[in-house]
């Protein structure tokens, strides 16, 4: 059975000492071990966290990253720099990124790449616009992010990934996907996965919803055997909204 995951994307919120205040405040009930429970925080607040949260199972991750190793790329952070720090995951591709900062099919294919070189667990984000989604182009559109994002790995390195479904019309929109349309395209990235490899490694490949996941709403996706948990962004930043996505993750693991 795959392990449900629920990543926090804090974006460009918190600073160290709020970072730090999260960790001091969030506490969860019940057994949430089976859960992959990963907070993707900005760069400057990664060294506190990795400390802060050794002993606990939480798992830390970036952002966003460079694909080289090192090099005259002013502003930019290395894989191995997040590997030195204790860094295990790192968002790639995020729509956002896609969106403001350029980021290409080919920057997210060498990304992904490096992360899986660096032993980083990658999390790569799919999904269409709203003007995609309304011209019918939703399963054109995630197929092509998603088969750019992995060509080339071999079925080893694919079994590492964790792909993000995650609609732009429904990031910090308070309207998410719903259930049917998330599992319908869920299923479909899956069967791109066995496309490109085998079906083998696509019942390996977690996938994730990600889009106005809130404490509320989380149970309904998880209820699908198809989505393996959720990237969610403004209710991961508040302390005991996060502890409430990771119990009801915690469940859905002790039914499995
Ligand atoms: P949201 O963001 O949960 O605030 O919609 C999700 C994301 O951007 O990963």
């Amino acid at each position: 059975m795959r392990k449900s995951v629920i990543a926090g994307n804090w974006k460009m919120y918190k600073t160290v000492t709020e970072a730090l205040e999260f960790f001091s405040k969030v506490e969860f009930a019940g057994k949430t071990d089976r859960v992959e429970t990963v907070v993707c925080a900005p760069f400057v607040a990664l060294p506190a966290l990795v400390q802060e949260t050794k002993a606990s199972g939480i798992r830390i991750g970036a952002q966003n990253m460079h694909w080289e190793e090192e090099g005259a790329y002013t502003g930019e952070i290395s894989p191995s720099m997040l590997t030195a720090l204790g860094v295990t995951h790192a968002i790639i591709g995020h729509s956002e990124r896609r969106a403001y900062f350029a980021e290409t099919d080919e920057s997210v294919r060498l990304k992904t790449r490096s992360a899986l070189d660096h032993q980083l667990t990658p999390i790569v984000c799919v999904g269409e616009t709203l003007e995609e989604r309304e011209a019918g182009r939703t399963r054109e559109l995630v197929r092509e992010q998603v088969v750019a994002a992995i060509r080339g790995l071999s079925s080893e390195e694919a079994c590492r990934l964790i792909l993000a479904y995650e609609p732009v019309w429904a990031i910090g929109t308070g309207r998410s996907a719903t259930v049917e349309d998330a599992t319908d395209v869920i299923r479909f990235i899956r069967k791109s996965v066995a496309d490109q490899f085998d079906q083998q490694v696509a019942n390996e490949v977690r996938i994730l919803y990600g889009g106005s996941v809130k404490p509320d709403n989380i149970q309904s996706f998880l209820d699908t055997d198809e989505i393996d948990g959720a990237l969610v962004g403004g209710a991961s930043l508040d302390p005991s909204s996060f502890a409430r996505l990771v119990e009801v993750a915690a469940q859905r693991g002790d039914l499995g």
